[in-house]
């Protein structure tokens, strides 16, 4: 018997779930498995599928020490299905089933909303894959296209994961849903993936660092709650992807947090002390602070969308149900029912803002996206500390919660970053000011040139300042094959 965190190799699947005695599930991965890998030839990092990567794997789910790097061809990455080992006398933490033992299988009067929720979770790992498909063609160094395809290769894991949940425990509707997962495509007309942001484009770097810091960490807090759920195979599969999401956000804030301070620098050198004299920073091959204010507007309000309604009844009936938690929802003091509890959520009604106090169960969305924000705010305070240490009068900003929203109270409300209430015409006439334009987003495709010597950067961004795996600078994190 190996012991709950190792992970062991004797089917094609590594996984530490006892997968080689669970005949009629490892049937049906292993016929999932081609349409997976057909899928990762056409629609994951293209152009890459020869080439060696210095990836790490997961081969334990022991937080001490769960990973290898080793270089690895993306399309031979071992992506197995790995669960944090099952705690004994785990009960539920919330909603009407509080202080139930745990269920081990899907009770059936929660069997539609719980795969509803578990096939929302999947729909959004291959999406991003798709997103970031062409990035590594412009890398800014080997270091860099390293994180990307781990953050590729890592996302594909997450969507393994969700397939053996709905293979295992959905029966024949799961292996239905395990396959529509291969076949819808971000941004596709007829068929696309199903939320908002992961059908948007990714179309350069500094887009999917902001991608991997604000709409990977929505997917943080997305797991955190599922992470609380009463379906423990649920809870345990969420639990251990959140160890790999942590990198995802790292990627973003120091991609982000480089970009910053190359630009800090250049001005510096320079002597440009002006941050909002856009063409002088721009004619030093650097993007200007205030680019990266509106690329982040963009990417936390199109974040911001994915956390639903502000006030929603599934929300409530998953809180109630026990299928779906709050954030750390064990360290929170009160009934974990909610039953008199209110929470206090925006309105928008005739052009004013308002804020009303709500019955806290119908507002889990609304609460969970506050901690998400609160979350997001760490980086950029660290963000601006870079900004304020090379001397530069900026400071970026989360917008207003009202601002450029898609989704709830303030849709296409007429709100500016700073959370004023203009008319829709004011609004659109200032559009710009606030959102990459078509320009900004030509200006900094101009800079995405591909630097493929080890240990070289593109002129837009500096250097980390450690390697992955404590490797030195100049490093060969891929190995580009040449025919
Ligand atoms: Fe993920
Ligand atoms: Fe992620």
């Amino acid at each position: 018997m190996t012991e709950a965190w190792e992970v062991s190799y004797d089917t094609q699947i590594p996984n530490n779930i006892g997968l080689s005695s669970d005949r009629r599930v490892l049937k049906a991965l292993e016929k999932w498995h081609p349409g997976y890998i057909d899928w990762w030839k056409g629609s994951g990092p293209d152009g890459f599928l020869e080439d060696l990567v210095y990836l790490r794997t997961a081969i334990s789910v022991d937080p001490k020490g769960w990973a290898k790097f080793d270089y690895v061809k993306m399309p031979e990455y071992r992506w197995g299905i790995l669960l944090a080992p099952q705690v004994e006398g785990r009960v539920i933490p919330c909603g009407q089933h509080y202080g139930e033992l745990a269920w081990q299988e899907v009770p059936g009067e929660y069997r539609s909303l719980m795969r509803r929720l578990i096939v929302i979770q999947g729909d959004t790992e291959p999406a991003s894959v798709e997103q970031q498909r062409y990035l590594g063609k412009t890398a800014p160094s080997l270091y860099d296209m390293r994180n990307l395809f781990q953050v590729n290769v890592e996302e594909g894991r997450h969507l393994w994961a969700m397939v053996y949940l709905l293979q295992k425990y959905f029966g024949a509707d799961g292996r239905e849903e395990a396959n529509e997962l291969l076949k819808r495509q971000s941004g596709s007309e007829e068929k696309p993936r199903m939320l908002g942001a992961f059908n948007e484009e990714t179309p350069d770097w500094l887009s999917f660092f902001m991608f991997t810091y604000f709409t990977d960490r929505d997917g943080k807090m997305q797991l955190e709650a599922l992470a609380q759920s009463g379906f423990d195979p649920l809870s345990r599969t969420c639990r251990f992807m959140l160890t790999e999401e942590a990198h995802h956000m790292f990627v973003g804030e120091t991609g982000v947090g480089r970009t910053i301070q190359r630009t800090c620098e250049a001005m510096n050198a320079a002597g440009i002390t002006d941050p909002n004299d856009i063409n002088a920073v721009r004619s030093l091959g650097v993007i200007d602070l205030p680019t990266i204010q509106k690329k982040l507007n963009l990417h936390y309000t199109l974040s911001l969308d994915l956390f639903g309604r502000e006030v929603s009844t599934n929300a409530a009936n998953a809180f109630n149900a026990g299928i779906k938690g709050r954030y750390q929802e064990p360290k929170i003091d009160d009934d974990h029912m909610l039953t008199d509890a209110t929470y206090p959520v925006a309105e928008f009604t005739d052009g004013k803002i308002m804020v009303k106090d709500v019955p806290a169960l119908t507002a889990i969305n609304m609460r969970l996206r506050d901690d998400y924000t609160n979350d997001a705010a760490g980086g950029v305070k660290r963000w601006n500390a870079i900004i304020k240490k090379h001397g530069i009068d900026f400071e970026l900003n989360l917008p207003h919660e009202g601002f450029h929203r898609k989704i709830g109270v303030f849709e296409g409300a007429p709100i500016t970053p700073g959370g004023l209430v203009l008319s829709p015409e004011e609004w659109a006439a200032k559009r710009d000011e606030w959102l990459p334009s078509k320009a900004d987003g030509d200006f900094i495709q101009s800079l995405m040139v591909t630097v493929r010597e080890p240990g070289e950067y593109a002129g837009w961004i500096a250097p980390p300042r450690v390697g992955i795996d404590n490797k030195p600078g100049d490093f060969e994190y891929v190995q580009i094959y040449d025919a």
